[in-house]
């Protein structure tokens, strides 16, 4: 299919493209094809040639763009049943209280799984998000049903049937080490196979999830890396999250987290690890080394976490980071409100670092605020982890998601500024008051303002792998 108009990406960290009045071609597997402005010789040539075999060229409206979908790097499937309840509790006692309780239930209740999984995969797309890795419970025919909300939805999931053998509820644990790896053998290479046979798409994906440190033993972890290997499979888990989290670990298996998974071979290329908030600069060195990805997940580090993630301190190292949601120990799947807490909480961390420079600053000379040095993330940076840097974080056969190129999967949002909203029963805010405004109707200025106060009812159309999957 043919797509002109205006189109926004960040392909890489501190890059904005404002591409205006560009040809996309997509072809028949969904990727990218062509993908230059409008009036280029090559994109004159597509133009005729969809002209002669009847195609339509779909033209962006005025006062809309093009964006890419979302990577929500780290939501745990199950808890949006919860979301959003009990939060003020420390993380063990949040996972004992409410989240063991609410897996369970959805692993004895295949009906209610099926309600909560097609709930949230609608709510995925409303919200432009189109690649999501996913916790999911322990039970394996659960995951499987997850699968295939995200399957009929048309999005691209990584789903995680969790492991833990050790340390959960009597209810809610593995038998054994080789009882939880032939499980997720099983649902790794047959279950998730058989469904892409049967269903003839790949946009489903297995990843290895030990839960975290805590529920894991030593040979649960390392009979997972060697699957991993072996098998070419993706991993997560958590790593140095919260307080209580890191002080059990070092209890009760004598060192830290990080060493831990280096221990079992899980800090490797294929191996994204969620939240990374105690980690000292050493340590990011490892992860930088080792090629392990970071799901920042800043809503949920806000309640779990006493800690801010240096995130600024690990780009500038060259860590993979993309943002995650955490649902439910963070309360929104929303990623505009990850890509808005990960900013605010950068710029909390750099106002905090101001003030220290200037108190240790013992002369009243006003000293040159030094940009290098800043904490702060920008809105475009938090557009890119939300996008692109999430793409290379999940790497694999997503490698190439979260920016406009040839040869790129199609995913893709549109987003409405100007006019009446998606439901047409209200009016969206964006008058633009700005000089620059381009005969598409927009200007940047407009598309800063939308990653501040925008929101669902912008989004028009979401497309994954070439397929539209929300909107008319
Ligand atoms: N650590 C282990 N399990 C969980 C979970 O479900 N949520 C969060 N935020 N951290 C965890
Ligand atoms: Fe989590």
């Amino acid at each position: 299919s043919y797509i002109s108009g205006t189109f926004v990406d960040t392909p890489a960290l501190g890059e904005l493209n404002f591409y205006q009045d560009c040809l996309l071609v997509v072809d028949e597997a969904g990727n990218i094809a062509h993908f230059e402005p409008s009036s280029s010789p090559a994109s004159v040539a597509q133009i005729a040639l969809a002209s002669q075999t009847g195609d339509p060229v779909s033209q962006i409206p005025e006062g809309s763009f093009l964006l890419p979908t979302f990577c929500d790097l780290h939501l745990h499937a199950p808890q949006f049943l919860y979301q959003g309840n009990g939060l003020d509790l420390p993380l063990l006692e949040w996972l004992d209280k409410y989240t063991y309780k609410a897996e369970e239930r959805l692993d004895s209740d295949p009906v209610l799984a099926k309600r909560v999984y097609d709930r949230l995969a609608r709510r995925l797309l409303e919200n432009g998000t189109g690649a999501v890795s996913f916790f999911g419970t322990i039970k394996a025919q659960t995951n499987e049903i997850l699968a295939r909300s995200m399957l009929d939805a048309g999005i691209r999931a990584r789903v995680g049937k969790l492991s833990m053998d050790i340390s959960s509820r009597p209810t809610y644990v593995e038998a054994s080490a080789e009882a939880s790896l032939e499980a997720a053998r099983g649902f790794a290479l047959d279950s998730c196979a058989l469904l892409a046979q049967q269903t003839g798409k790949s946009l489903i994906e297995p990843v290895l999830t030990p839960r975290f440190v805590p529920t894991c033993s030593d040979e649960l972890l390392s009979g997972l890396a060697d699957m991993s290997s072996k098998h070419s499979l993706h991993v997560q888990s958590h790593l140095a999250e919260a307080y209580d989290q890191v002080k059990w670990v070092e209890d009760t298996r004598g060192k830290d987290d990080i060493d831990v998974f280096d221990q079992a071979r899980l800090l490797n290329p294929r191996t994204v690890q969620a939240h990374c908030t105690y980690l000292t600069p050493p340590d990011l060195q490892r992860i930088v080394d080792s090629g392990t990805s970071i799901a920042h997940c800043p809503l949920s580090n806000i309640y779990f976490s006493s800690e801010p993630f240096p995130l600024r301190e690990a780009l500038k190292m060259g860590v993979k980071i993309g943002l995650g949601t955490d649902v439910a120990g963070g309360y929104s799947l929303d990623m505009m409100n990850a890509m808005r807490n990960a900013v605010t909480v950068s710029r909390m961390r750099e106002n905090r670092r101001l003030t220290e420079v200037r108190a240790s600053s013992s002369s009243s000379t006003n000293e040159v605020v030094d940009e290098q040095a800043s904490l702060a993330i920008t809105w475009t940076d938090s557009l890119y982890l939300a996008t692109r840097g999430g793409g290379i974080a999940l790497g694999g056969s997503w490698k190439d998601l979260g920016h406009f190129k040839v040869g790129a999967p199609f995913d893709a949002q549109q987003i409405k500024l100007v006019g009446e909203d998606r439901e047409g029963v209200g009016a969206l805010d964006f008058f633009d008051l700005a000089s620059d405004i381009s005969p598409a109707g927009l200007s940047l200025e407009m598309v800063e303002k939308w990653w501040c106060i925008g929101d669902n009812r912008n989004r028009m159309r979401v497309w994954i792998q070439g397929v539209q999957c929300f909107g008319v």
